[in-house]
């Protein structure tokens, strides 16, 4: 798609935390959408999540270095969780798992992901994606009502069956409806 000088004026710097969950492959259409959508894109990912997709990947989707490592220089002397916060206008976490949301509800922050989202001033929402069991979990359903108490925006996994083989509640919402949620914030 080609774009015109006035769309490129209004493309929206958006941050994509991805975390280690199945879903992680979901992202990468994700990224494609975002960038239909004039969306700027670019990604912050946890250890775990680099076992499901590769930093590559990610980085030749968005043509911008993927954050992986908040203390790697590379010759670079800001703080890529400051920058990075600063630089996003709005940040999704798609897929998060309960252990992102887990961490982001007891402040932690001792990864990229949740490093950059407990820095940023911007709009969040947050993409649950995870087994049925784990999602049905009072402590995952107590942190995510933590969040949302503190105006954290989430989008609900949908129902189906899941790629465990279980059928329930926990796969990572429609791309189409992310990128709905993702335009309310605005
Ligand atoms: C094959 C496989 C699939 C997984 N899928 C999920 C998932 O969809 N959601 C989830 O919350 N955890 C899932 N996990 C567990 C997480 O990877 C694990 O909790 C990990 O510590 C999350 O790290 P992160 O949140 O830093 O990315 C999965 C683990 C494996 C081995």
């Amino acid at each position: 798609m080609r774009l015109s000088s006035s769309d490129i004026m209004k493309k929206k710097n958006l941050l994509l935390g991805v975390s280690g969950s199945i879903a992680a492959y979901k992202a990468c259409d994700l990224v494609r959408r975002l960038q239909d959508n004039h969306y700027e894109v670019s990604v912050v990912m946890t250890a775990c999540a680099e076992k499901f997709v590769t930093p590559l990947t990610f980085e030749v989707l968005t043509q911008r270095p993927v954050c992986r490592d908040m203390f790697a220089r590379d010759g670079q002397w800001d703080m890529a969780h400051i920058s990075l916060a600063q630089w996003a206008q709005v940040m999704v976490i798609a897929p998060a798992t309960a252990n992102i949301i887990g961490k982001l509800a007891a402040g932690l922050a001792d990864d990229p992901v949740t490093c950059v989202a407990i820095t940023i001033n911007a709009p969040l929402l947050i993409a649950p994606a995870m087994n049925t069991g784990m999602y049905s979990n009072a402590i995952v359903q107590r942190n995510i009502s933590e969040l949302k108490k503190i105006g954290m925006n989430f989008i609900n996994p949908k129902e189906g069956r899941l790629a465990c083989g279980d059928t329930g509640a926990g796969a990572l919402a429609e791309i189409n409806e992310i990128l709905a949620a993702i335009k309310s914030l605005e």
